[in-house]
């Protein structure tokens, strides 16, 4: 990862540590469940995504800082979720014992629902100033669209009910747009309405890299999910073909995926080209996410 998108990382978790309630307050164990989902040893990559859009259109970090926590907590949330017994039931998480491990599976839940609260009040009550309250409401629609049945929630129904079938690529790509891609092409909206770009052709750039990076992470992760080292992805390695869940690698093989992968990176490099120097960092991103190996 590039100094700018470690610092970017650095940025969030300070910003993040300052939203999360403290641990000493009652209910104790929620709030201790709600920071071991959050403060673990995660990528950051969705709060980096919404620093180097907004950052992009020059708008400082802490304009940035609520959306940027907001979306990441919103990850955090689905992670706990996603490692329930009732989904993938899996036992490690960023290197530790998953939330429902380490807390029970009511615990787990409730914090992931807590979570997911605490996201929208924090985009909802922050008081930077550099953004509207028209703004403002976008942004929390635009959060709820992607976390809700037509985003995140609405992926992992597919991912669901696609165990053990056979898949199209089209409804593969749509599982994946939803699931993993909702949220990052959120990410990347926040930022931009944060730092109040309205540019239409900007906005449609942004647009087609967010939808191209999206759907190349989760191909990245499906590859990982065979390919990668447990201590490195921090997560059980071999998962998918076990619970036979339909993946890029399952139904068009590694090689393909691949191919694949490298496609949607160059597009999204073309998307944002346009906008020159400025997305460097963006730039930067799009390669990491190709070739992260955890
Ligand atoms: C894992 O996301 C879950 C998917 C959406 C594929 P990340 O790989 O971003 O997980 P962390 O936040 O770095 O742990
Ligand atoms: C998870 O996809 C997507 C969400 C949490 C929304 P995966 O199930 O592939 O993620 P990992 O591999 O458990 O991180
Ligand atoms: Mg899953
Ligand atoms: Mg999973
Ligand atoms: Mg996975």
């Amino acid at each position: 990862m590039s100094p700018n998108l470690r610092a970017f990382a650095v940025h969030a978790d300070i910003a993040l540590g300052a939203s999360l309630p403290a641990v000493q307050q009652a209910p104790a164990e929620l709030h201790r469940a709600m920071h071991y989902a959050v403060m673990g040893s995660g990528k950051r990559l969705r709060p980096i995504l919404v620093y180097a859009t907004g950052n992009s259109f020059g708008a400082p970090l802490p304009r940035l800082d609520a959306a940027a926590v907001a979306v990441e907590i919103i990850h955090a949330y689905s992670l706990v979720h996603d490692d329930l017994p009732a989904m993938d039931d899996d036992a490690i998480r960023r290197g530790r014992p998953t939330c429902h491990v380490e807390f029970g599976e009511a615990m787990a839940i409730l914090a992931g629902d807590a979570l997911q609260a605490l996201a929208f009040e924090v985009l909802a009550h922050d008081e930077t100033p550099g953004i509207d309250s028209k703004t403002r409401l976008e942004m929390l629609r635009v959060l709820a669209n992607a976390c809700g049945s037509q985003g995140m929630a609405g992926g992992q129904a597919f991912d669901l009910s696609a165990v053990g079938q056979q898949l199209t690529a089209a409804e593969l790509e749509r599982m994946h747009v939803h699931k993993t891609g909702a949220l990052i092409r959120a990410s990347v909206r926040l930022g931009a309405l944060a730092a109040g770009c309205t540019d239409p052709a900007a906005l449609d750039a942004l647009e087609r890299y967010g939808h191209c990076i999206g759907l190349a992470f989760q191909i990245r992760d499906d590859i990982l999910d065979i390919e990668g080292h447990a201590d490195q992805i921090g997560k059980t390695v071999g998962k998918d073909a076990a619970q036979s869940k339909p993946t890029y690698p399952a139904i068009l093989g590694l090689q393909a995926s691949k191919a694949m992968l490298d496609e949607l990176t160059e597009e999204a490099l073309k998307a944002i080209a346009p906008l020159g120097e400025s997305a460097a960092d963006l730039h930067d991103l799009a390669r990491f996410i190709a070739e992260r190996e955890s």
